[in-house]
Formats: structure tokens, C-alpha cells, sequence
């Protein structure tokens, strides 16, 4: 069986980290934070998970500089999540779009994206008791397990 790794960012509230257990669960994937990539041992890895919170837009800076740093790769399968204060498909889709566009411009081919709420108290709403209390809630979390075990089905077997 391919080996998988899941690279995690989640600082505000650990929102994401909870996301990421999920799906590490699933995948039987170590967690490793973006500074403790092996860079070339990352082609080991059959599928890769890039993760964190979304910050001013995009995902966390060091996730977006480690693809910078990524070696140039002729295949490569991986997948984007994330959390963050409003969602909804485009919004997503947007905010994934930096990291994207750096990974596929390595090589790698995008395989599944995963959004979802995330606790909020960033700049004034920490004065308003936050927003999305208690997201990601057991939903979403069931949601991440049906993303991770899609992803498991195709790429794993
Ligand atoms: C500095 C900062 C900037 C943020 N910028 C955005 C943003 O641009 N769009 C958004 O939807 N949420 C934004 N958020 C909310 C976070 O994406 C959300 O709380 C996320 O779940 C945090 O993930 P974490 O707990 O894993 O760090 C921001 C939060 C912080 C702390």
C-alpha cells in the first residue's frame, strides 16, 4: 500500500488539527508540521494532504512556502483542506487557489479539496464571542471521513 502524509497548519484554534485526525485516522497518515518535511523524501509518499486554516485568503504561509520549496515532481498525487471563518464551494475554492497553483505548478496533481467552518475570533469578532461556535461540529467531521475514505478507495488500493 502507498504511503500517505498528511502536513498540518493550525494555530488560531487548532480547528484544522481536528480535521487533519480524521482523515490521518483514515489514511493511517503521520501528521507533520510544514517545517518538518523531509523535502526529498517527500516523493516517497504515494498521496500528500496539505492543510491549515485560512488566513487573509489562503491557506498558512509556511504550507505555501514549503510548495515553493517542493522539488519539481513528473507525478504526484495530493489533496488541500481547510478551515476557516465563512465557506461555502467558491469561497473555497478560491482560498485554495494559491496553494494550488503552486503545487500543480511542481507536477503534482490535485486529487480532492475539503472546506469547512471553523471557529472564528479573529480581529472584533473576539468581542463578539467569536463566529461559528463549535465548528467543526460532528457533521463535519463525518464529512472529513467520507472525503478521507473517497480519497483511501481511489488512490490506496
Ligand atoms: C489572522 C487570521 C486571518 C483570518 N483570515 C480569514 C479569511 O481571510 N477568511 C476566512 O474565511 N477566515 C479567516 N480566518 C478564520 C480562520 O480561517 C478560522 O478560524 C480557521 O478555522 C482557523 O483554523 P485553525 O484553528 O486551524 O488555525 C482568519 C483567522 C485569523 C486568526
Amino acid at each position: 500500500m502507498k504511503k500517505t502524509l498528511v502536513i498540518l497548519c493550525s494555530y488560531h484554534h487548532h480547528n484544522t488539527e481536528k480535521i487533519a485526525k480524521v482523515i490521518a485516522k483514515v489514511l493511517d497518515a503521520p501528521i507533520q508540521l510544514p517545517n518538518e518535511v523531509n523535502t526529498e523524501e517527500i516523493q516517497e509518499y504515494g498521496l500528500i494532504g496539505f492543510g491549515s486554516g485560512i488566513y487573509h485568503g489562503q491557506h498558512h504561509e509556511s504550507l505555501l512556502s514549503l510548495a515553493e520549496r517542493l522539488p519539481q515532481v513528473s507525478s504526484g498525487n495530493v489533496f488541500l483542506f481547510s478551515t476557516a471563518g465563512v465557506t461555502g464551494n467558491a469561497k473555497i475554492a478560491r482560498d485554495h487557489s494559491p496553494l494550488r497553483t503552486r503545487l500543480q505548478s511542481k507536477g503534482y496533481t490535485i486529487v480532492g479539496e475539503f472546506g469547512c467552518k471553523g471557529f472564528n475570533t479573529n480581529s472584533f469578532l473576539k468581542y463578539v464571542g467569536g463566529m461559528n461556535k463549535g465548528r467543526p461540529n460532528d457533521q463535519d467531521l463525518r464529512q472529513a471521513e467520507e472525503f478521507a475514505s473517497g480519497l483511501k478507495k481511489k488512490y490506496m488500493s
